[in-house]
């Protein structure tokens, strides 16, 4: 941990609060410096101004570059990461041929350790501080994500998936054996360091009546741990829903009904919700994640952010790897945009970006500590490059000078249209430096 002062001189772009104006609402220093003293933000303000307060002894200078909050992933499947780019199917088939094959490797806590450490490589190398992370049905598997995200001392939210049913029996939980594992992982990781603990069902057809109820009781017992699911993303996979529970008039109920459906639970996709499921999710302040390159890829729809933003739902930003196809957030919040023209919205630059930053740690109920850079938020930050390439640096040179960058707004859009991780310069955790291009 580094205990000096650290200051970092670049164009510096965040969210100070939950919004619903993000356009309306951002702070943007175009010469700016950055404080950071013990792992948090110190002080945050102009360059010329800021110097004037300080010995400046650790200079960082990014002049030219963008510095932003750490990006946030609010939902994604770290033993997915080799199968990523898997051709040919749709979700239910997918997941059969591809997905429960690939899982059942993380059986051995020696090659979960292994994709572990890829894993968490690719996020930072994206400029990726948090995410929301669904391991194997494997505790050890588990214990293996948390303890390579405790080494990086990252803000991470992971949980073991539950699944009793509708799966190869070797990835079979039961009713007990999920509460019971689900329980100890709480317990040992929940609250440890940076690290959070999220309730794992992996989707209604999967998991019993049973479970669910072994479920809502631990929902109880920790009203502050995270829940994360699949909902509504693929029509065979609601009409599989319909047949496994008669009785409940729509998929989301079935999670309503085992208090699954509550502040910091966030679900995946929702892309074909009936209103009063739009309005439970509001009552309820749950999430829900987009995933714009999953929901291409697996042809499963597209997400209605008009009417998630009508019922005034809170939407993430997420890459779903290994269904998703890029660990990259700028590039899903790309295809993020391209998801809302194919239906006449538009997703502006920095809706987008705060999709991914404030406004996911708000809808998870972790903004007093990452998302932003407000003084005494937890120094998570990422370091842009416009002009990473010949290309991206012909499209933006015309908004770079010797003071930074003119319009940070237009600059952001190239880079979701044209950027991957070649535009990270350098990804922060907690003041320290995670990874350098
Ligand atoms: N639904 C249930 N499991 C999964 C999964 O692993 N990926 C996606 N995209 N959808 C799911
Ligand atoms: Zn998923």
């Amino acid at each position: 941990m580094q205990f000096e002062f650290q200051f970092y001189r670049a164009s510096i772009l965040h969210f100070p609060k939950n919004t619903s104006q993000p356009d309306d609402n951002f702070n943007y220093f175009k010469d700016g410096l950055l404080v950071t003293h013990n792992g948090l933000v110190k002080d945050i303000g102009h360059f010329q101004q800021l110097k004037q307060d300080y010995v400046i002894e650790n200079l960082h200078d990014y002049s030219g570059k963008l510095l932003i909050p750490g990006l946030i992933d609010s939902h994604l499947h770290f033993p997915q990461t080799e199968m990523i780019a898997s051709y040919g199917e749709q979700l239910l088939e997918w997941l059969q041929n591809y997905t429960f094959p690939t899982e059942d490797k993380f059986q051995h806590p020696e090659y979960a350790a292994l994709i572990a450490e890829t894993f968490l490589d690719q996020l930072l190398s994206n400029g990726t501080t948090t995410a929301m992370v669904y391991s194997t049905v494997h505790k050890q598997a588990t214990d293996a994500l948390f303890s390579a995200a405790q080494q990086r001392n990252m803000c991470l939210i992971a949980g073991k998936v539950c699944m009793d049913r509708n799966c190869p029996e070797p990835l079979r939980d039961t009713p007990l054996s999920a509460q019971k594992d689900s329980a100890t992982l709480i317990d040992n990781w929940h609250g440890k360091d940076r690290l959070l603990y999220a309730l794992t069902p992996r989707f209604a057809p999967t998991s019993t009546p049973e479970q669910f109820a072994a479920l809502a009781e631990l929902a109880q017992q920790y009203p502050d741990v995270f829940v994360q699911t699949h909902l509504s993303e693929n029509k065979h996979e609601i009409d599989w829903v319909k047949q496994l529970y008669p009785n409940f008039k729509h998929y989301l109920d079935v999670y309503d009904h085992y208090q699954l459906v509550r502040k910091r639970a966030v679900f995946g996709h929702c892309l074909h919700l009936h209103q009063h499921e739009w309005d439970l999710m509001h009552d309820k302040q749950a999430s829900a994640a987009f995933c714009p390159t999953s929901n291409l890829f697996l042809g499963s729809g597209l997400f209605d952010l008009q009417q998630a933003d009508k019922y005034q739902v809170d939407v993430i930003l997420a890459t779903d790897v290994g269904a998703g196809t890029s660990f990259n957030m700028l590039r899903t919040q790309g295809e993020a945009y391209k998801v809302c023209q194919l239906q006449g919205t538009r997703l502006s630059p920095l809706r987008g970006l705060y999709m991914m930053t404030q406004g996911a740690a708000s809808a998870l109920d972790l903004e007093h500590k990452i998302g932003n850079l407000n003084v005494g938020s937890e120094a998570d930050f990422v370091v842009l490059d416009p002009a990473f390439n010949v290309l991206t640096d012909l499209r933006t040179q015309q908004h770079i000078s010797d003071q930074g960058i003119e319009s940070p707004q237009d600059v952001v859009f190239a880079l979701t249209m044209l950027a991957d991780e070649r535009c990270v310069s350098a990804t922060y955790v907690a003041g320290e430096q995670a990874y350098k291009k």
